[in-house]
């Protein structure tokens, strides 16, 4: 099974949904290179004793650190466990990373039946090529 790259995320309130969902899949996890937010990578790493490589805290920073490796096209799939039901302070880095994974066409699971579905893709298991839009236009605008 080719590895991907795979980013972990969840909101406070939403992490033992997490744990619980990364227990019931530690063996797909561990076939792949995993990638966390700080406090979430901390707690699937000693919950589940994989390797993460951890950024900053979401709060500090680290939402903004994953959407910058979505664009260096470093991620093949997000799953992230937003809470829907209390505002975070860093609102803004949240919506940010949900839009920087649309624009680069990143497979994203905000909740756990999802994240069902797409791990257990035939798609997960083979070598995806996701298609980018053609975003040159955007790049090479004159302002007049
Ligand atoms: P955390 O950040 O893993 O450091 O808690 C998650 C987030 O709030 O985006």
């Amino acid at each position: 099974m080719p590895t991907k790259s795979i980013a972990l995320v969840a909101h406070d309130r939403m992490k033992s949904a997490l744990i619980e969902w990364s227990k019931r899949n530690r063996d797909f996890l561990s076939m792949h290179t995993l990638y966390a937010t700080g406090s979430t990578g901390g707690v699937i790493e000693k919950e589940l004793k994989l390797s993460i490589e951890k950024l900053e805290s979401g709060p500090l920073g680290g939402d903004q650190q994953l959407g910058a490796k979505i664009v260096a096209g470093e991620i093949d799939m997000l799953i992230f466990f937003w809470d829907p039901l209390e505002a975070q302070p860093h609102d803004p880095d949240v919506r940010a990373l949900l839009r920087i994974a649309v624009v680069w066409n990143i497979p994203v699971a905000c909740n756990t039946a999802t994240a069902d579905f797409l791990i257990n893709s035939s798609l997960a298991q083979s070598d995806y090529k996701r298609e980018v839009p053609n975003y040159q236009p955007y790049r090479n605008r004159t302002l007049k």
